[in-house]
């Protein structure tokens, strides 16, 4: 059982009789990142708003420091098991004919010192806007090597590491799927995911083209008690059965090595699908087909069986008329797989771009998980999926990319020194 903050509370605020309790507490969910917050971090971190109308003592509201830093070197890149922030930005690029491999080198060289700057909340190396770096806001910004970079790498690619296979719910569009080099940039604060991107393109030119750029967002920080589950653009609770990060469970699933090429110890297999959500035709749908549909409650994210959001589902129990409560067809019990290998980490992303055609909507997931080995853990996952679940009449993939997330490095390193 976590003990994370879950959406069975929907008032957010809570009483500021314990301030300083409440530091350490809010600290401790901050796992990694509390070790790189300042003492003005640590102060603005967990500021709470007392002013109400009339001077009345209003409930208190966790206000967000944009000093808060996310260390950058480690084992592990950051970016995976960081609690996460508002705001993403996935990059993926081409590299250009010519670069080979000491040129890919030095550019995850000039990447890494980027990166290791700007996450701390310093200016890179010749930044132009360089008080746009002093808000880092836990930015993190956490690399992947797609199956051309590892070739002209020379390096052995794990098995997993190509396009998905063809699933027949998919209407892919080249423009959102590939590529040869991921960047995951996030950050609480949308200036500073901004920045970051231009500052590590702008190094990039002379290496890699853009391909395709995809930004999502969660809540604003701040909004509510940090570790909450996200809420996706259907108004569902969203990444509620993932694995909890420091478990064993979950360094087995993220972090374990399974048949993965030596270089990649510490790192991990991604999985970017941008999923388009029509929220025009879910409009259509009431409240307990919307409920049915995915076998989880909208108020809190609880299985149809239960009453909170992290009580187990019952699959065996059944309605008065003899039904299962829990629909077969319901995206939590297609999701879910008897063999506890089968699992991921989501971090997903909400997106919501500008409508076009009839509808006022053109909106979705950039649905982004990690595990250890794509094949054996996502994919037969999204097979499931894709034979059966009453989500996708609402649901298609429209992009799709497969990424080697290597691991961390010292001072002394750069990301992927273990591949070149
Ligand atoms: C837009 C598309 C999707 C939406 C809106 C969506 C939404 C949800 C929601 C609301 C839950 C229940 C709460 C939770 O545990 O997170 C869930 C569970 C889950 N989803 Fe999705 N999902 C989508 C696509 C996918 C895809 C493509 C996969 C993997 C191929 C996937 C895998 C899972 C898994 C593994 C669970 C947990 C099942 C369990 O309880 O063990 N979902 N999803």
């Amino acid at each position: 059982m976590s003990s994370e903050p879950t959406n069975d509370q929907p008032d957010q605020t809570e009483p500021t009789a314990h301030p300083g309790r409440r530091l350490s507490r809010r600290h401790l969910l901050l796992g990694g990142a509390a070790a790189g917050i300042g003492a003005a971090g640590a102060i603005g971190v967990d500021l709470v708003a007392k002013a109400g109308r009339g001077g009345s003592a209003a409930p208190a509201v966790p206000l967000f420091s944009g000093t808060a830093t996310v260390p950058f070197f480690g084992l592990h890149q950051a970016g995976v098991d960081t609690e996460p922030q508002a705001r993403a930005t996935f990059v993926a690029l081409n590299l250009l004919p010519g670069v080979d491999r000491a040129a890919l080198r030095r550019m995850m060289r000039i990447l890494t010192d980027d990166a290791a700057r700007l996450t701390q909340g310093e200016a890179a190396l010749a930044d132009s806007e360089p008080e746009l770096a002093v808000v880092p806001a836990r930015l993190t910004v956490t690399f992947g090597f797609g199956p051309g970079l590892v070739a002209i790498a020379g390096g052995e690619a794990p098995g997993w590491l190509r396009p998905l296979p063809p699933f027949t719910i998919d209407r892919l569009q080249p423009e959102w799927s590939d590529g040869d080099l991921l960047l995951q940039i996030a950050a609480d604060d949308p200036l500073t995911v901004a920045h970051a991107t231009r500052m590590l393109l702008k190094d990039l030119r002379s290496f890699a083209a853009v391909r395709w750029v995809q930004s999502g967002f969660r809540r604003a920080a701040g909004s509510e008690k940090p570790g909450t589950t996200m809420r996706n653009l259907f108004g569902q609770v969203d990444g509620t059965a993932n694995p909890v990060v420091g478990t064993a469970d979950f360094d087995a699933l993220v972090w374990g090595q399974a048949n993965n090429p030596g270089w990649l110890a510490g790192g991990t297999g991604f999985v970017l699908r941008r999923i388009s959500m029509d929220l025009d035709k879910w409009d259509g749908l009431d409240r307990s087909g919307r409920e049915s549909t995915m076998g989880r409650t909208l108020a809190n994210g609880a299985p149809l069986t239960g009453t909170k959001e992290r009580d187990e589902p019952d699959f065996e129990a059944k309605t008065s008329l003899g039904f299962p409560v829990i629909p077969e067809f319901s995206h939590l019990r297609r999701a879910r797989s008897e063999d506890r290998s089968q699992r991921i980490h989501r971090r997903g992303y909400n997106y919501d771009e500008a409508p076009s055609g009839t509808g006022v909507s053109n909106s979705g997931l950039l649905f982004a998980c990690f595990q250890t080995d794509v094949d054996a853990q996502f994919v037969p996952i999204q097979t499931r999926l894709d034979t059966l679940d009453l989500l996708n009449q609402w649901t298609t993939p429209i992009g799709s990319a497969v990424f080697a997330i290597p691991p961390g490095c010292t001072p002394e390193g750069y990301i992927g020194d273990t591949l070149f």
